[in-house]
């Protein structure tokens, strides 16, 4: 063995590396379930703009029971947190290869935490202005006609939820195509490049739904709405 290796051995110990192999699982496991999926469901509920202020506003802000609030606090902000602390972490080891690998897989790598970066500030932001504030400040939830108006006449919140959601919605798409390989959901050629095309409609539909949901509310937020 060269003294090279010998070190590299003695500096990571059989242990550190399975503790580190399962921190990486479940935090890979928790960035989809529970919170991919509440995501989407987030997107979708959104949608429900459309409908106008009292759906979007039972569907988004209201929950059945304090409860059910409390819940979904848990279940959706500890994986965050979780995530967030495995990701920033992984962040400091990151290294580029560009040239030593295949350019896409590498341009892939970095966007993911290029993206990684964008939704820290985006979900930071986010969670204080249309869930904490509102409710800090004026004693109730996030009202539709405020967004909606912030919105339209806004435009760096415009522009702060477009680039937000599209992060969001390749961070997401991505990743889940990235643990896919990593649990070995598929190994053939055949089944790669399908699941290739699977993220790449995920990432189209999560980043629909967003746009879609923006639309909704910058055109509710319009003069002729209010
Ligand atoms: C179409 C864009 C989006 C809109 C209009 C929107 C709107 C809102 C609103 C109004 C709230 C407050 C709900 C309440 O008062 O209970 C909220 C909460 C939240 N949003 Fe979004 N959101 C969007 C996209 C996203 C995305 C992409 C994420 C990604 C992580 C996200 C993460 C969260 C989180 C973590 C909460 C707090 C949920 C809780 O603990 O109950 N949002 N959102």
């Amino acid at each position: 063995m060269t003294s090279h290796a010998a070190q590299s051995s003695a500096a990571v110990s059989p242990d550190a590396s399975r503790a580190a192999f399962l921190r990486s699982r479940i935090a890979s496991l928790l960035a989809i379930f529970p919170l991919g999926v509440w995501i989407v469901l987030h997107l979708w509920n959104n949608l429900s703009a459309f409908q106008g202020a009292d759906a979007w506003q039972t569907a988004v802000t209201q929950y059945p029971h304090p409860v059910a609030q409390a819940l979904t606090g848990v279940i959706v902000l500890l994986p965050l947190a979780l995530h967030t602390v495995w990701g920033l972490a992984r962040l400091r080891t990151a290294r580029v290869n560009l040239g030593r690998y295949a350019y896409y897989a590498n341009l892939k790598y970095v966007l993911q935490r290029l993206a990684g970066i964008g939704v820290l500030f985006f979900v930071g932001a986010h969670l204080w202005l249309a869930f904490l504030k509102p409710r800090a400040t004026e004693g109730h939830a996030e009202a539709f006609a405020d967004l909606a108006q912030e919105m339209h006449f806004n435009p760096p919140t415009l522009i702060v939820y477009l680039l937000g959601t599209l992060g969001v919605a390749y961070h997401l798409a991505n990743g889940a195509h990235a643990s896919c390989m990593s649990w070995g959901v598929v190994s053939s050629r055949r089944g790669l490049r399908r699941l290739e095309g699977t993220a790449l409609v995920f990432f189209a539909l999560l980043l629909a739904m967003a746009w879609g949901a923006i639309y909704a509310l910058w055109a509710a937020g319009g003069p002729a709405h209010l």
